[in-house]
């Protein structure tokens, strides 16, 4: 089954908040806007933002220019209902990252549980090299992936698990500076938890 088929499938089956990663506050995403620095003005793309509701901070915040991006339609539809009037606000990208062609560049990228996703090394260099071009010299990447001691599997399928450092070296440690990172105990709808890592990398000029 290829990925936008295995996606829509997820977001069709289940509602929302029966996702085992369906958070209700996207709290450490928040701190680590403010130690990017980031401003309302700052564009900011949320990439397999599916049916989370960083957007919805985001745009009760003021933040003027918002995109979600994800590869299931089914997920973004949830949202832009959840919003209501105010997913006018926000452009909606339907595609998978690694082929998407953006149409802007961003300061922040934020990325909770979709990277960890990409097993096989050609893929995630090519989405190292999306993000480096995605992102105005200086701006910031939030990264969320599953912890050295967090789960190996998601949805049916492999993940691979960082530390901050690892995924630092993963991502190029000579194009982006590791700033900060934190970690995350996620209690799952069920009631089970998941460790998560947050990175807050920072584009470098490259040498
Ligand atoms: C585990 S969910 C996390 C959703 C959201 N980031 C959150 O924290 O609630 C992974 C999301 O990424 C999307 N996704 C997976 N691979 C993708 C890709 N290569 N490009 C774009 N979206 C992708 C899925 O449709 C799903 O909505």
């Amino acid at each position: 089954m290829n990925r936008k088929t295995h996606w829509e499938r997820i977001h069709t089956e289940k509602e929302p908040q029966d996702l085992t990663w369906h958070q209700e506050s996207p709290t450490v995403a928040v701190q680590m806007l403010e130690s990017a620095g980031a401003t309302l003005q700052s564009p900011v793309i949320d990439v397999g933002g599916g049916t989370a509701r960083l957007v919805d901070h985001l745009v009760t915040s003021g933040y003027e220019d918002v995109t979600v991006l994800d590869v299931s339609s089914v997920a973004l539809d949830y949202s832009r209902k959840r919003l209501g009037r105010a997913s006018e606000r926000v452009q909606w990208i339907v595609a998978d990252v690694l082929d998407a062609e953006l149409p802007q560049t961003y300061e922040i990228w934020h990325d909770r549980a979709v990277f960890h996703f990409l097993t096989d090394p050609g893929e995630r260099r090519r989405y190292a090299n999306k993000l480096y071009d995605a992102l105005t010299l200086g701006g910031h990447a939030i990264i969320a992936t599953f912890a050295e001691d967090g789960p190996d599997r998601c949805s049916g399928l492999p993940c691979v698990r960082y530390s901050p450092k690892a995924l630092h070296a993963e991502l190029g440690a000579d194009k982006f500076r590791l700033v900060d990172s934190a970690r995350e105990t996620h209690t799952t709808p069920r009631g089970g938890e998941q460790r998560f890592q947050y990175s807050l990398l920072q584009k470098l000029p490259i040498a």
